[in-house]
């Protein structure tokens, strides 16, 4: 259940333009039979394959998985003369439980913005998925360490208008961390954005969730950050072996830490 604060970590991957429908399924296949119906205890993983694999991807996983199944962005309208896009509705319809929402590739390669992130939350909650908002300041920005400012103003951006923010998870997600050419952080340097998110969105979503250069051998470290409540997770999670490894490693870091 969302409400307040998540009562279990969660773990998700997005496999980004990465896997085909069959490798993709094969995940999901395999992913079924290692947590049968009820999952990992304390722990909430969710799966954004890319939209050609969504609807069956959430079929291998069957209905009242525990694990959810996503998309990686979706349209603001429900419906109309978007060319290549794909509405809420739609990825519903194929399946999506969550939607992913303002990734900074989308804000860097196209053109998503506050404005669009906000209308995208807004289609989200409307239709009763689960928003992923992506937040995150580039590497010049955290030089200056403006970081926190930076991110608070994408929440706050992302979250206008809202009323009942209790579905929205939050994903922070430093630009200079994510992917081939990012680097891995010290768990003290996202601590002071992490702490700003709890302070003022905490109380009111229904989790924050770090994300860019998680491994297995960070893993533990970074969801031991004060108001980190789970990993969002590009490569490391794409090899079933990774996920599920960091599936145990929520976990055990659930039980340390009660
Ligand atoms: P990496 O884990 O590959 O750095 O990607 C993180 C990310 O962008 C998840 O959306």
């Amino acid at each position: 259940m969302l409400s307040g604060r998540a009562p279990a970590r969660w773990i998700g991957t997005s496999f980004k333009m990465t896997k085909t429908r069959a490798e993709a399924v094969a995940f999901a296949r395999t992913l079924r039979e290692a947590l049968g119906p009820d999952g990992v205890p304390g722990v909430r993983p969710f799966v954004l394959p890319p939209a050609t694999a969504l609807a069956e991807v959430a079929a291998a996983l069957g209905p009242g998985s525990p694990v959810l199944a996503g998309a990686q962005n979706a349209h603001w309208e429900d419906a109309g003369p978007w060319t290549g896009e794909i509405s809420v509705p739609q990825a519903a319809d194929a399946g999506a439980r969550i939607v992913e929402i303002g990734h900074s590739e989308r804000r860097a390669h196209f053109g998503e913005t506050d404005a669009t992130v906000r209308l995208k939350v807004a289609s989200a909650l409307r239709h009763g998925l689960i928003p992923l908002v992506c937040c995150g300041e580039e590497a010049g920005v955290h030089a200056r360490g403006d970081s926190a400012a930076h991110v608070l103003a994408q929440v706050a951006a992302a979250l206008d208008g809202v009323e009942d923010a209790t579905r929205v998870l939050i994903a922070y997600e430093p630009v200079w961390a994510i992917g081939e050419r990012g680097r891995e952080p010290h768990p003290g340097e996202i601590a002071d954005v992490v702490a700003a998110l709890r302070d003022a969105h905490g109380s009111r979503v229904g989790g924050i969730l770090y994300g860019g250069s998680v491994t297995e051998r960070n893993a533990a470290a970074l969801l031991g950050v004060d108001g980190v409540d789970g990993l969002f997770v590009g490569r490391a999670a794409w090899r079933i072996e990774g996920f599920l490894a960091l599936l145990a490693t929520a976990a055990s870091a659930r039980v340390t830490a009660s």
